[in-house]
C-alpha cells in the first residue's frame, strides 16, 4: 500500500486475550429495536425492507441494486429528498413541535431549543437564500462553519435544493481548505464571521477569506453572523446572510424539495489517503440515508419518543454527517447539538449537559474518553448520568481499560457499550454490536451489521478463519458505500479494489476470534489515527518539505495514551543544518499552517540522514521502531546501518 517498502506493515497481534464478557440485560434485549432473529434476514430482503421502511419515497425504487465493480448503484428509479425526509415529513406528519436539536453555544448560557417545525422555518429561509445566489440543483456549495445551528440548517438547505454540498471540519487551514473547495469546484463558500475556541474567538471569515482568494471557482461568500466580532469586508464577494435572511420566506411552499434521483450526489467528504492529496469521497442519495437511518435505529436502539441522542463528533467530519444530521433527522430523534470543547469553562461540562437535557444515548471517542479518564471519574459523578442507557464509540480501536472505564464511570456500571467500525468511505457503521443481542467484548466491534459482508483475509485473498489475523476486507456492495473519488477514478480502483480483486480492502487490520468476533487492531497503511482523526504521514511529509530549511522528511506515528497515535517527524535540513528548537517550533507551526492544528507533529527529530534501502527508499517501518522506542526489526535491507544508530542517538535526546 502507498509508497511503503513491502509488507513493512506487520499486523501485531495483540497478545493477551479479553475474557471479561457483558450479555444484554433481559430488560435491555426485551424493548430493544433490533432482536436476535435480524441477523437471519436475508441480504436483499434487508435492504429492500429497510429502504422502504426508513425513508418516504416521491417514486419508489424499482431495482435494490446493481453491481458493477467497483461501482453500485441503489434504490434505482427511485426519487427522494434528503431533507424532505429528515425535517418536512416529521412537521407533516404531526411532529412540528418535537425538539429536532437542543444547541448549546461554547460560551455558557447560549443555547436555543429547536424544534422540527423551527427547523423547517430556518431551512427553507436558508435555501431562499441560497437560491436568490443562484444556487440550484447540482450546483456544488462548499461549507466552512463550527457547530453553530446554521451549520446542520446549510446542510439541509443544500439538500433541499439538491445542491451538493461538502463541510470542511472549521480546524483545517486556509490552504487545506482552499484544496477541498478547488477540487469541489464549489461555486458558493459558507462561512461565520468568528467561532469560538475555549472561550477565545476563532477567526474562520478570515482563514475563509485566504482560501476564497486561492478558489476561482468561488463567486460568493455567504457570511453568517455568531461572534458579532469585526471581520474584513470584501464588497464584491461577500454577503451577509442577515441582510438576504430578513426577507426570505420560511414558507416551505415557497422552496419546495427537489426530487432526487437515488443515486444524484448528496455531498464530498474529504479524507486522507496515502498520498498528499486527499480524497474527494462521493456519497449519494438514497443509499447514503438508508444506511444512516437503519444503522441509527438499530445500533443506538433509538425511541424516537423518549430518548435524548448526545453525539460528540463534530459536524465537519463523516460521524457528524451521519450520526448528528441525517441518521438520527431521519428517525425523528431529538438530539443535543455542543458547538464547544469537552473541558471547557470545566472537565465536567459533557456531564452538565448530559444532566440537564436527559441524554440517555452518548456517542463519542476513544480519544475522549481516555482524556476523562486522566481527569477522573469525580466530573462525571458531580451529576445525575441515571438517565444514559447505551454508550457509542468510535473512530479507533477501544482498549478495554477505557471501554470498562467508561460503562462504569459514565454508563452507570449497566449501559452497554456499542463499539462501531466504519470509515468516511462506508457512510454508516459495518460492524458493531446490537445492545439487545450481542455478548459485549471489551474491545472487540463484534460483528458485521445484518447486510454486510465483511472477512478477513491473508495476503493471498485467503479468508482467515477464526482465532487468525490479517486484512479487513467487504466481499459485497452496501448501500452507503462510497461511489468513488471525486476526479480520480483510477486512485479510486487501486486504493481499495486492487489488493483484493473483486473485494474492498479497508486498511485495517483485524483479528477474528473462535466466536466469530472482529478486533480491529488499527491501519495497515501509511495512515494516521490521531485522536480519532484520519491524517497520512504523507501529508505531512509534503507540507514539511514545503518548508524552505528542509530537505527530506519521514513521519509516523507513535502509541500515545491518550490521542491514540501520536505523530513523530523525521527531518533532515538542507546543507545538513543542525538545526534547533526554535527550527522544530517553526517546523510544527508550519505543518499548522499548511493543513491544520490536528496534524502537528508531536514530536519533530532532526537528523543528518534518513533509514533508506539501498534503492533509496526510507524504511518508515525503522522509523516507527525508533519512535515507539522498541528493539528494531530487519535491517539487512538497510544502506547505511550506521544512520539508525545517529536517529536513535537524536531521537532519545528529545
Ligand atoms: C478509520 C476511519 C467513521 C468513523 C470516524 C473516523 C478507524 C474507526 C473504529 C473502531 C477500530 C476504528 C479505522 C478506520 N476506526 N472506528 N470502532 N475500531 N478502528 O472515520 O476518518 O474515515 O477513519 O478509523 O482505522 O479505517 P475516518
Amino acid at each position: 500500500m502507498g509508497s511503503s517498502e513491502q509488507g513493512e506493515h506487520a499486523i501485531h497481534m495483540m497478545s493477551t486475550e479479553e475474557e471479561r464478557r457483558y450479555p444484554p440485560s433481559a430488560e435491555f434485549a426485551a424493548q430493544a429495536n433490533a432482536k436476535a432473529d435480524i441477523y437471519e434476514r436475508d441480504f436483499d430482503e434487508f435492504w429492500e425492507t429497510e429502504g422502504r421502511t426508513r425513508v418516504s419515497w416521491f417514486e419508489p425504487f424499482n431495482k435494490l441494486y446493481e453491481w458493477e465493480m467497483p461501482y453500485s448503484k441503489w434504490y434505482l428509479g427511485g426519487k427522494l429528498n434528503v431533507c424532505y425526509n429528515c425535517v418536512d415529513r416529521h412537521v407533516e406528519s404531526g411532529a412540528g413541535d418535537k425538539v429536532a436539536f437542543y444547541w448549546e453555544g461554547e460560551l455558557e448560557d447560549t443555547r436555543r431549543t429547536v424544534t422540527y417545525a423551527n427547523l423547517q422555518s430556518e431551512v427553507v429561509r436558508f435555501a431562499n437564500v441560497l437560491k436568490s445566489l443562484g444556487v440550484k440543483k447540482g450546483t456544488p456549495v462548499a461549507i466552512y462553519l463550527g457547530m453553530i445551528p446554521e451549520l446542520p440548517v446549510a446542510m439541509l438547505a443544500c439538500a433541499r435544493l439538491g445542491a451538493p454540498h461538502c463541510v470542511i471540519f472549521g480546524g483545517f487551514s486556509a490552504e487545506a481548505l482552499a484544496d477541498r473547495a478547488s477540487d469541489f469546484e464549489a461555486e458558493i463558500l459558507i462561512t461565520q464571521d468568528e467561532g469560538y475556541r475555549r472561550g477565545k474567538p476563532l477567526a474562520l471569515k478570515k482563514i475563509a477569506d485566504e482560501a476564497a482568494a486561492n478558489t476561482p471557482s468561488v463567486q460568493k461568500v455567504l457570511v453568517v453572523s455568531h461572534s458579532g466580532g469585526d471581520v474584513a469586508w470584501n464588497e464584491g464577494t461577500d454577503i451577509r446572510y442577515d441582510d438576504l435572511a430578513k426577507d426570505a420566506s420560511s414558507d416551505p411552499a415557497s422552496c419546495p424539495c427537489e426530487p432526487m434521483d437515488s443515486e444524484d450526489l448528496l455531498f464530498l467528504m474529504y479524507t486522507s489517503g496515502t498520498t498528499a492529496k486527499p480524497k474527494g469521497i462521493i456519497h449519494t442519495t438514497a443509499g447514503y440515508l438508508v444506511g444512516a437511518a437503519t444503522t441509527h435505529y438499530y445500533i443506538f436502539d433509538l425511541k424516537a419518543d423518549s430518548d435524548v441522542y448526545f453525539c460528540t463528533a463534530d459536524i465537519g467530519w463523516i460521524t457528524g454527517h451521519s450520526y448528528i444530521l441525517y441518521g438520527p433527522l431521519a428517525n425523528q430523534a431529538t438530539s443535543v447539538i455542543f458547538e464547544g470543547t469537552p473541558d471547557f469553562p470545566d472537565k465536567d461540562r459533557w456531564w452538565d449537559i448530559c444532566e440537564r437535557y436527559g441524554v440517555t444515548i452518548l456517542y463519542t471517542a476513544p480519544t475522549a474518553i481516555r482524556s476523562h479518564m486522566k481527569w477522573g471519574p469525580e466530573y462525571a459523578q458531580k451529576h445525575d448520568l441515571s438517565k444514559i442507557r447505551l454508550l457509542g464509540s468510535v473512530g479507533e480501536p477501544i482498549n478495554p481499560e477505557a471501554w470498562i472505564w467508561y460503562r462504569d464511570h459514565i454508563g452507570g456500571g449497566k449501559a452497554p457499550v456499542v463499539d462501531t467500525w466504519w470509515q468516511t468511505e462506508t457512510g454508516s457503521i459495518l460492524i458493531t454490536p446490537l445492545p439487545g443481542i450481542t455478548t459485549l467484548k471489551p474491545g472487540s466491534a463484534s460483528k458485521p451489521f445484518p447486510g454486510i459482508d465483511a472477512a478477513v483475509y491473508d495476503e493471498s485473498s485467503n479468508e482467515v478463519g477464526p482465532g487468525g489475523g490479517g486484512y479487513l476486507v467487504l466481499r459485497k456492495p452496501w448501500p452507503s458505500m462510497l461511489r468513488g473519488i471525486h476526479n480520480d477514478p483510477n486512485r479510486f480502483l487501486s486504493n481499495y479494489w486492487s489488493l483484493f480483486p473483486g473485494n474492498y480492502a479497508a486498511g485495517d487490520g483485524a483479528r477474528i476470534d473462535e466466536d466469530g468476533d472482529f478486533w480491529l487492531l488499527g491501519r495497515v497503511d501509511d495512515v494516521m489515527n490521531v485522536s480519532g482523526h484520519r491524517i497520512s504521514t504523507i501529508e505531512i511529509e509534503s507540507a514539511l518539505v514545503d518548508h524552505p530549511l528542509v530537505a527530506e522528511a519521514a513521519v509516523c506515528g507513535r502509541a500515545d495514551e491518550i490521542t491514540g497515535q501520536a505523530i513523530v517527524a523525521f527531518v533532515t535540513l538542507k546543507g545538513g543544518a543542525k538545526g534547533s528548537d526554535d527550527v522544530i517550533k517553526e517546523l510544527r507551526a508550519h505543518v499548522g499552517k499548511k493543513i491544520g492544528p490536528i496534524a502537528r507533529p508531536a514530536t519533530v527529530v532532526i537528523t543528518q540522514e534518513l533509514p533508506k534501502t539501498r534503492s533509496g527508499k526510507i524504511m518508515r517501518r525503522l522509523l516507527r521502531d525508533v519512535a515507539e522506542n522498541r528493539a528494531l526489526g530487519d535491517t539487512t535491507t538497510l544502506a547505511d546501518p550506521n544512520v539508525l544508530a545517529e536517529i536513535q542517538r537524536q531521537a532519545q535526546a528529545k
